[in-house]
């Protein structure tokens, strides 16, 4: 056994990357590493980084100076740079930052103890390769430590779609599905370290096609479907998805299945026909709505989630109010609201971009909007019933916090339920971001 030694994870983007670090950590745990809080007392520091928008990309390199002065006085640290960035960028962070040790892409990260090693010998490691192995097979043996009751498990990867703005078919790589049984047996380990809700990850979850133990392909449904058997797993949830790849046997699931939760991210970026072309979206703002309709109609309480992008290339203020409207008449509990970006290398950079200040002044619109339909919803919850599964101690003495079914955070007083409980709960008041209730 080697000595231990410290690993920071830093983690920035989506919750893939949440996912995704918590493998890194269980890689570099094969060279004794456990992970700690603090990059101060840490022997290698990782940023596992995201590349959605050019801030994202551009905090790592300001994140990396002062990683830089940091280890002017820890001579042995290490530092690490992972995730999109790294895979979009490679060799650039090593050039633009001498102080980094390591850079792993978001493919190749089950070969991070041999990496580390590569760094102590005092050589730079790099590998940004789509490699043919199973990353996840690869990863399966390690140790793993007991877990909070929600978690994560990544189902798909990638995404074949190029919407025009986007860089996540670039810095992922093509769509691919795990198979059904390796799924079922990772969610059996998780509920036997304590996890009592998964949520299935996926940049197209609702497109996953994996191999079942028939030997046939099978969908989300199915996967779905056969997860709800697992004893000791109370709720599953997904995301993201794609509204055109949204099944029949998908929606029926949330009709039927308990065990799915009643919460949909269905990321419609905007509500315009032409702008959504122009995105090479392949759904139009109708198509959208009628969708929503059907998934309504089969589970009514559904709370509906969603991303847009504000000032895409050549966008009009009637573009805009076509988004708008169409956020009117779909009630969002949530969602997701980004100034379009300009990414290099993909379509949409080369296209007439709109004014900032015009683009910063729709997104406050919008912005406020979804804020008044959120405050709504949740003023709406008070005085109904729900199920909390409780995460961890409140701020307060005898307070407990959790999710409901909807994805609201909730917290109890005088709670009398431990984490990983799934308790009933009746709300009785809306604070900002959050509900309080009262155990039943
Ligand atoms: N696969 C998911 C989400 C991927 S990225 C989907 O298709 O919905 C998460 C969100 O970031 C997107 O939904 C989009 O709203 C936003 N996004 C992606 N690229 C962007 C860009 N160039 N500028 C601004 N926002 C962007
Ligand atoms: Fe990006 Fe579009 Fe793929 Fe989502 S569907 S990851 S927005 S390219
Ligand atoms: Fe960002 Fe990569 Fe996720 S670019 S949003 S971390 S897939």
């Amino acid at each position: 056994m080697s000595e231990t030694k410290k690993l920071f994870i830093k983690t920035y983007g989506c919750q893939m990357n949440v996912y995704d670090s918590e493998r890194m950590s269980e890689a570099l745990g094969a060279s004794g590493y456990v992970e700690t809080k603090t990059p101060d007392d840490a022997d290698m520091i990782l940023l596992n980084t995201c590349h959605i928008r050019e801030k994202a990309a551009e905090k790592v390199y300001s994140e990396l100076g002062r990683m830089k002065a940091f280890k002017a006085n820890k001579p042995d640290l290490k530092i690490g740079v992972a995730g999109c960035v790294a895979q979009a960028e490679g060799q650039e962070i090593m050039r633009r930052q001498p102080a980094v040790d390591l850079v792993v892409g978001p493919q190749s990260y089950h070969r991070l103890a041999e990496m580390e090693a590569k760094t102590r010998r005092g050589e730079k490691a790099l590998d940004t390769d789509f490699p043919l192995e199973d990353k996840f097979e690869a990863l399966k043996n390690r140790p793993k430590a007991r877990r909070a009751p929600a978690a994560f498990l990544t189902v798909q990867e990638g995404c074949d779609k190029f919407c025009a703005f986007c860089v996540v078919p670039y810095t992922r790589g093509a769509e691919v599905s795990r198979p059904v049984q390796r799924i079922v047996d990772e969610a059996k380990d998780l509920v036997e370290r304590g996890v009592r809700e998964i949520t299935l990850l996926g940049q197209n979850v609702n497109a996953y096609h994996g191999t079942g133990p028939d030997g046939n392909e099978w969908g989300l449904a199915q996967l779905i479907w056969e997860l709800d058997k697992v004893d000791g797993l109370a709720r599953i949830r997904f995301t993201t998805s794609h509204p055109n790849d949204m099944q029949d046997d998908l929606i029926d699931a949330h009709a039927h299945c308990a065990k799915l939760m009643p919460y949909l991210h269905l990321p419609v970026q905007s509500g315009s026909d032409r702008i959504l072309k122009r995105m090479n979206r392949s759904h139009t703002s109708d198509s959208y709505l009628r969708l929503i309709e059907r998934i309504r109609a089969a589970r009514p309480d559904i709370l509906m989630s969603g991303d847009f992008i504000v000032g895409f290339p050549e966008e009009t203020e009637e573009d805009f109010q076509a988004t708008l409207d169409l956020i009117e008449e779909v009630r969002y509990g949530y969602a997701y609201s980004f100034k379009y970006s300009t990414r290099p290398g993909t379509p949409a950079a080369e296209r007439a971009q709109v004014e900032d200040a015009v683009a910063s002044e729709r997104l406050q619109r919008l912005q406020a909007l979804i804020t008044r339909q959120q405050t709504e919803i949740q003023q709406g919850m008070v005085g109904r019933d729900v199920t909390v599964l409780v995460e961890k101690q409140g701020r307060d003495p005898g307070q407990m916090v959790g999710k409901s079914e909807y994805l609201h955070a909730v917290h109890i007083n005088d709670c009398t339920a431990q984490p990983g409980d799934l308790v009933n709960a009746r709300i009785t008041e809306a604070v900002r971001n959050s509900l309080a209730g009262a155990q039943i």
